[in-house]
């Protein structure tokens, strides 16, 4: 799997709304308590794709250091929140991650190249929104925490990407666009 440079190119994502951002900072807390359950997702999404294609040996390799990196953020951010003396909570469900599985179709190949890019969509996504916190936040250690979280994400998105390209090299890039598309318009609804 060669890495290539400015592959987020293909996902052109649009830009979060600035009311996101002062809704965020208006409650961190709760802020914080879904972002453990985001990255513990993140490392079961990555498992998952492990148990369904064995068989490719670059998807096993990268998902499996890709979930090691999201336990690693689970364990971050779980210290995060012992040290805001903040009890973690349980997982309130996620519709924005709902609503974009949903375009994912059932027959592979196009199962494959589907579930590749909803997830180099969520990182992005994620890798966005984690960066406008990162500039806002005051105290400098969570601040620190989201900047890093930020760049690992982005290298998330990245690997998703050169998985997809990987497994439909004609047509990942339109299925890119079209499902960035979908996520656009699932934003806004
Ligand atoms: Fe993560
Ligand atoms: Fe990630």
């Amino acid at each position: 799997m060669d890495e290539v440079p400015d592959l987020g190119d293909a996902l052109p994502l649009t830009a979060t709304g600035p009311a996101w951002l002062a809704v965020a900072l208006d409650d961190l807390s709760s802020v914080h308590a879904d972002h453990l359950h985001c990255e513990r997702k993140a490392a079961q999404s990555a498992l998952s794709l492990i148990r369904a294609y064995p068989e490719r040996a670059d998807l096993v390799d990268a998902m499996a250091r890709l979930a090691h990196d999201e336990t690693r953020h689970v364990v971050q951010v779980a210290h995060l929140l012992t040290r805001r003396g903040q009890p973690a909570s349980y997982d309130h469900g996620d519709d924005y991650a709902a609503r974009l599985r949903a375009h994912i179709r059932g027959r592979e190949p196009d199962r494959l190249l589907d579930r590749l890019l909803v997830f180099a969509i969520i990182e992005g996504r994620s890798a966005e929104r984690l960066g406008l916190l990162a500039g806002a936040l005051d105290d400098p250690r969570t601040r620190e925490l989201y900047a890093s979280l930020t760049a690992a994400e982005i290298r998330h998105r990245d690997t998703f990407l050169s998985l997809a390209r990987d497994a439909a090299p004609k047509t990942w890039r339109a299925r890119a666009a079209e499902l960035a598309a979908l996520e656009a318009a699932g934003l806004s609804e």
